[in-house]
């Protein structure tokens, strides 16, 4: 099942999935105690094991009026390819639409870029690089 969290609860897997190796204050994320930034967490057997954020930060590169960023999304290695990472999206496309979203973007690591392709979302420009994490690209949805 999927519920909202606090952004502290988020550093047990952002920091494995995401943050390998590095210290737990790299799993701060700008805004992530703003009241307009939610987090999901889903839960088997009281666990959390998956995780997905959503900031309501617009990117320049499009014209939509309420745009949202999805940040941290990560489930743990051993529940990946298990439907987890889809329904943590869905649930999280559904809050932003409750808050009137007609648009959802986020910078997507090139190894994810298949799983958000699924999920109906598309490239946008060329890929960059993010420093110690390596080659992203803009991706988009509009509602
Ligand atoms: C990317 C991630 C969040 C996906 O979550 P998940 O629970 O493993 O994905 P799901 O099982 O919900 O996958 C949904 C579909 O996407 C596919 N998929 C999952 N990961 C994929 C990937 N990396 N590339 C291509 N397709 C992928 C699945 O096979 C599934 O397809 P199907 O419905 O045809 O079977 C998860 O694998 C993860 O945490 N990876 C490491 C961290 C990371 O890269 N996060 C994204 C940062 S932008």
């Amino acid at each position: 099942m999927v519920k909202e969290i606090s952004a502290t609860e988020t550093f047990s897997v952002r920091q494995p999935v995401l943050r390998a190796g590095k210290p737990i204050e790299s799993c701060h994320f700008d805004g992530d105690q703003l009241d307009s930034t939610k987090h999901f967490g889903y839960f088997e057997n009281g666990n959390l094991i998956g995780i997905a954020s959503m900031f309501a930060i617009p990117n320049t590169a499009f014209d939509s009026a309420n745009q949202f960023q999805l940040r941290g999304m990560a489930v743990l290695p051993n529940h990946q390819k298990k439907g987890i990472g889809e329904q943590l999206v869905a649930y999280a496309e559904n809050d932003a639409k409750k808050r009137n979203a007609d648009l959802i973007w986020f910078n997507a690591r090139e190894i994810a870029v298949g799983f958000y392709q699924k999920l109906g979302y598309e490239i946008f420009g060329k890929p960059f690089e993010i420093a110690d994490i390596g080659p992203h690209y803009i991706m988009f949805k509009r509602f």
